[in-house]
């Protein structure tokens, strides 16, 4: 009789997969009596979660609130829509393509001009932190000078949203972050909507629901989920990319003379690799899940990184293969995407084209500055987190650029 794996176990985060397989096979729901939560593992059962709108996200409001304000992601139904619908059309289509995309490929070149003559790099330190962040910042239109401050916050508010043992200075330090960065944003709010530009945060500004603008409080925190949102997430799957084609030679060298074969890189590394691994969920009435019953009002874990490996779903789930045939990198940004790594549904992420695009500008341009990209000697990759999850260094040698 075994007992379930414990999520906050040293075990567990030393390696989850193995105890995802546990969780789906023997204990696809789980009661956490420390964490408060029930948890499903199952693909089947986390998509429904994502789907099913008697999952809500009203958790949001203690778990995220503290160290955000309120932001889109607790909201539902037409606030949600409508809010929702100011930042969409900047993150698809025609805006990301002729305004972003420049955006998008200068911050790489920059930062890869910065170590490509050295011959080495930590490709999370020098790049994969900071490129997704500039990126958000300058559609902002905020200073990239500030980079080690907007960091040092997202990761705060990463680390308060990821505080599954409630430690308390975790707790702090991401209440004092809400604070820091509203003491930073509010008079940059204020000056912005007296000369408004072409910038996502003018487009907040400007922006006008029911005839009524957003507070500047609402704005800041639009700002602050923006930045921890997308730098977070996307630094994750920038260095999980390279590392997954590092550890595949045989893939890294098909995607690196046919660019065109990157989009699967892409997504399988979101399967394989999830830069989120656990989402949380309030359920408004009772819910028979994963052969069991959730009582109304409670928090459901919904462990994405265990979903991705469901061998229910994908066959021989925990090997990396972009060639897969049951996972489909076509369908990946529509609602009926194949991983589940962005969620599903009303709040599927909106920030997920910008992402792929700036995942797969980076890889590109990685591959091109550098033919013989390979990782440093000795070095074993090894990945950090619970609630995000993702390489703490990747240190590369290749030939320097003459
Ligand atoms: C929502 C993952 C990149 C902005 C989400 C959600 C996930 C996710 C799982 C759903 C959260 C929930 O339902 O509770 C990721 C991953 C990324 C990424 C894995 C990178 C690979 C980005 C980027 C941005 C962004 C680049 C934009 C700056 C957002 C926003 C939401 C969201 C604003 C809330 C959407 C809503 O509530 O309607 N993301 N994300 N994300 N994401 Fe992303």
């Amino acid at each position: 009789n075994r007992h379930a794996p414990d999520i906050l176990s040293p075990e567990f985060a030393a390696d989850p997969y193995s105890a995802y397989r546990i969780m789906r096979d023997e204990f696809p729901l789980i009661r956490h009596e420390a964490m408060q939560s029930y948890i499903v593992s199952r693909y089947e059962d986390v998509a429904r979660a994502f789907k099913d709108p008697v999952f809500t996200t009203d958790n949001y409001d203690w778990q995220l609130e503290p160290a955000h304000g309120r932001t889109i992601l607790q909201m539902s139904g037409r606030e949600h829509a409508v809010r929702r619908a100011l930042v969409a059309p900047a993150f698809r289509g025609n805006a990301l393509q002729d305004h972003f995309m420049p955006v998008i490929e200068r911050n790489a070149r920059t930062l890869i001009d910065g170590f490509r003559h050295t011959g080495r790099a930590d490709l999370v330190a020098d790049f994969a932190t900071r490129f997704p962040v500039n990126v958000i910042v300058d559609m902002l239109g905020l200073d990239q000078g500030e980079y080690e401050r907007f960091h040092r916050w997202y990761t705060a508010i990463i680390g308060f949203l990821g505080n599954l043992s409630q430690d308390p200075e975790v707790h702090a330090a991401g209440v004092r972050t809400r604070e820091e960065f509203a003491a930073y944003m509010l008079p940059i709010i204020r000056e912005r909507r007296g000369s408004l530009g072409d910038d996502l945060l003018s487009t907040l500004c400007a922006a006008e629901i029911d005839g009524t603008s957003m507070s500047d409080e609402d704005i800041k925190s639009f700002c602050s989920l923006l930045l921890t949102a997308g730098g977070e997430t996307t630094d994750k799957a920038l260095a999980g990319i390279v590392r997954n084609l590092l550890d595949h030679p045989e893939q890294l060298a098909a995607v690196r003379a046919d660019r065109s074969l990157i989009p699967l890189a892409f997504a399988e590394t979101l399967r394989y690799t999830p830069p989120v691994h656990m989402i949380m969920r309030q359920v408004a009435e009772d819910v028979e899940i994963g052969g069991g019953t959730v009582p109304a009002g409670s928090t459901v874990t919904c462990l994405i990184g265990a979903a991705g490996r469901d061998e229910r779903r994908y066959a021989d789930p925990d090997v990396f293969d972009i060639f897969r045939t049951d996972l489909s990198a076509k369908n990946a940004f529509s609602a009926a995407a194949d991983h589940l790594a962005f969620a599903l549904g009303r709040h599927f992420c909106v920030g997920a084209l910008l992402a792929k695009a700036e995942v797969e500008t980076g890889i590109d341009q990685l591959l091109d500055a550098m033919p013989d990209l390979a990782l440093a000697e000795h070095f074993r990759p090894t990945e950090q987190g619970l609630f995000t999850r993702g390489l703490a260094a990747l240190p590369v040698t290749f030939t320097p650029a003459a």
